[in-house]
């Protein structure tokens, strides 16, 4: 079977974590904690960047620094993987979700507007699937609501907006290292920021709302949200392999894209001119939604792990009541048509790309 997504191993991981178990520092104090933030931060060119146990406590870490709670809104994009919409109730805000964008995948920035209301307080925007947000007109229209902005980079880290590299744009960026993710840990996340006094916030909140000062003596309601010396040894040999990773995972959408092209029954994940994504999921999205569930089968039977997309975030349990799915036309198209194909950094030269792209064309031949 060709899996889905395996994480690649080729740098120093094993020497550091093996230096994490031969000196007894196997929990969240240690020398790779802070070596990894500092190199993490250097490489965004942010002052901040704060270890996590997951890029969702990250984000439930960034809304309580920002002091989002009850009697708050917080816009949220409906086709995501559910964490950041879950984060905002976990608060006690309410999650306003908004309609996608059909090229970039993230919010539509005309359904932000037409979501504001005098309760709107902050704005997650998600870079999906390795494309980032239309982060101008996102940000000019946080700007005139004094929104703060909070950016999801787990599925796009180092992607570019005209020139920028997401993370950096709004006040604080979340990411994430688990194991299907560009980098991994395990588990793990990252918060990133420009603000000192939120920094101390996160920090504190991060380990039982303990004082920075006074170890025991706990000023805020906090969490137990820390990483391991050990997530973070992997962590850092990782981000050491980054350029590396994204260029072989470039290689491999290369070929893929060159296989799917101009072809009206299947579509490579599209692109805007003005940004330059990165490759995470090879997702592809079909003219026709019944054709999915019957193609993955397929793909299975042939030994290839495919993945439908996921679902939009107003079908899931705690969001149906709250949502009409009418409102939402972009993200359900989208989610219903698409799928992923095996991404693994490693995934052998073109001759196994070529395989899955043959099988996923011959069925589609056969289509009406
Ligand atoms: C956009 C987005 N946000 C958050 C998460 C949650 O990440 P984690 O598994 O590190 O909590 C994911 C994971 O897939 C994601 O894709």
């Amino acid at each position: 079977m060709i899996p889905i997504f395996e994480p690649l191993f080729e740098g120093r991981e094993r020497d550091l974590l093996r230096e994490c178990i031969e000196t007894g520092w196997i929990s969240s104090q240690g020398r790779f904690i802070g070596e990894f933030e500092a190199a993490f931060a250097r490489r965004a060119g942010m002052p901040f960047a704060v270890v996590t146990s997951s890029c969702t406590t990250a984000l439930h870490l960034a809304l309580e620094a920002l002091e989002i709670g009850p009697g708050d809104e917080v816009i949220c994009p409906d086709l995501t993987f559910i964490a950041p919409a879950n984060m905002i109730r976990l608060t006690g805000a309410t999650p306003v979700l908004v309609d996608i964008d059909p090229i970039s995948w993230g919010i539509d920035p005309a359904a932000m507007r037409a979501a504001l209301t005098p309760r709107t307080r902050a704005v997650i925007v998600v870079h999906a699937f390795g494309h980032p947000a239309d982060m101008d007109p996102i940000l000019a229209i946080a700007r005139e609501g004094g929104l703060k902005v909070i950016e999801d980079v787990a599925e796009a880290p180092d992607a570019l907006y005209r020139g920028r590299v997401v993370g950096t744009l709004g006040d604080l960026a979340c990411y994430s290292f688990f194991a299907n993710k560009i980098m991994t840990t395990g588990e793990g996340g990252m918060v990133i920021c420009r603000d000192p006094a939120l920094d101390q916030r996160l920090r504190i909140l991060r380990d039982h709302g303990m004082s920075r000062e006074q170890r025991y003596v706990h000023v805020l309601p906090g969490y137990n949200y820390r990483m391991t010396n050990m997530q973070a040894a992997i962590g850092l040999a990782q981000l050491e392999r980054l350029d590396s990773i994204h260029a072989r995972r470039n290689a491999q959408a290369a070929l893929y894209a060159k296989r799917f092209k101009d072809n009206r029954r299947i579509a490579w994940r599209p692109a805007a001119d003005w940004c330059r994504p990165v490759h995470w999921l090879a997702t592809v999205t079909l003219a026709a939604p019944e054709w999915r569930d019957p193609l993955l089968a397929h793909l299975k039977d042939q030994d290839i792990e495919g993945r439908p997309m996921i679902f939009p975030v107003h079908e899931a349990a705690p969001y149906r009541a709250a949502n009409n799915p009418n409102r939402f036309p972009v993200s359900r198209s989208i989610s219903y048509r698409s799928l992923h194909l095996p991404s693994s950094t490693g995934l052998g030269d073109g001759a196994e790309v070529g395989r899955i792209c043959d099988t996923v064309l011959e069925w589609l031949d056969r289509r009406q």
